[in-house]
């Protein structure tokens, strides 16, 4: 194994969990796919610990741009792609060791401005990771209320969906939406400023619109599918994620595929038990409060874990995974 490659002065980008999931997927061996390259610090991590390659997923080309100071230091130990993990498996057509899934965004995609993440800067109402599609602004600016409402309710638990979603295009009618600024102060009109501490009254909008601009739950959902794919039996999948409906998904899957798929409501017959493809714990890991307090980005983070076992894979029953429902055609 080649010595570990010198750390770069600031890494734009801590990674979260890091360190829980080289400790409790050790010894870290074989090759694994990170399918969250962003400033690739899962992928260092990987093969600093021990992994013999790390194949690196993006949907943003721009995340490639910032490794290029150190991935050749890796030589071919790393190998750098550009597309989506909701079809991983077709860059690893033997056993993977395991798979890293570090959903959601980068800092460096929040922190940039004209990528029209953050409604703390102003920016063009983009939001999308891979630079083409559908933008922010397009559903801003084209959807009707009810859909408008649908997204904010469903992918952000805006429990004032409606009455912002209205705000939305009576704004809109006069005069176009563009970027992330104008946007913030139409929803800071209709919530009034919330208590000391509490987080941003735009903050459950731009994660409800950026979920809908990258279709983040079919990708994710395809994703776990993916990685029961091209897991060897035995190779572990990780899977960290930041908010509660997230976390909804990963925590079913693994339910569902360890064979204590339970009832998906109370209408619902239950799960029949089958052939388990994963081992996973029940419980999510947690940052530590020394991991919090070094990266306050890790304080909503959990990490689910599951392995894999050799029962042949299938596709999971996604009513099952607690999917928010498809609002955008
Ligand atoms: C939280 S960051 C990952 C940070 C990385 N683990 C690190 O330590 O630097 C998430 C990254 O995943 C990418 N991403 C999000 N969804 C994706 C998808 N479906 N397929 C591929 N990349 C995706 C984003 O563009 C972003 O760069």
């Amino acid at each position: 194994m080649s010595a570990a490659v010198p750390e770069t002065a600031e890494p734009p980008h801590v990674p979260v969990l890091l360190d829980a999931i080289l400790t409790l997927c050790a010894p870290v061996q074989g090759v694994w796919l990170d399918g969250t390259f962003g400033a690739g610090g899962h992928s260092r991590g990987l093969l600093d610990a021990g992994a013999d390659r790390v194949i690196a997923l993006d949907r943003d080309p721009n995340a490639f741009k910032m490794a290029v100071d150190w991935a050749d230091a890796y030589g071919g130990r790393l190998k750098l792609v550009e597309g989506t993990f909701s079809d991983l498996d077709r860059h690893a057509d033997f056993g993977l060791e395991g798979v890293v899934l570090d959903l959601g965004v980068s800092s460096m995609q929040l922190d940039q401005a004209e990528r029209g993440f953050s409604f703390q800067a102003d920016g063009p109402l983009d939001m999308r990771m891979s630079g083409s599609g559908r933008s922010a602004a397009d559903i801003v600016g084209g959807a009707s209320e009810a859909v408008l409402a649908d997204i904010l309710f469903h992918y952000g638990e805006e429990r004032s969906a409606r009455s912002i979603a209205r705000a939305i295009v009576n704004r809109r009618k006069e005069a176009p939406i563009e970027t992330t600024r104008v946007l913030a102060r139409i929803i800071e009109a209709v919530l009034p400023r919330q208590k000391r501490g509490a987080s941003h009254p735009a903050t459950r909008t731009f994660q409800a619109l950026r979920i809908a601009v990258n279709d983040e739950f079919t990708q994710l959902a395809a994703g776990l599918e993916a990685a029961e794919r091209a897991l060897r039996p035995g190779g572990w999948l990780a899977v960290v994620s930041f908010h509660s409906l997230e976390d909804r998904v990963v925590k079913r899957f693994f339910q569902e595929r360890s064979g204590r798929g339970g009832r998906a409501s109370r209408h619902r017959p239950e799960s029949p038990l089958r052939e388990p493809r994963f081992v996973a714990a029940n419980k999510a890991v947690f940052p530590s409060a020394a991991e919090v307090a070094r990266n306050p980005r890790a304080r909503s983070a959990r990490l689910r874990l599951g392995r894999r076992t050799d029962a042949s894979a299938g596709p999971a029953d996604r009513s099952r995974l607690g999917l928010p429902r498809e609002i955008l055609p």
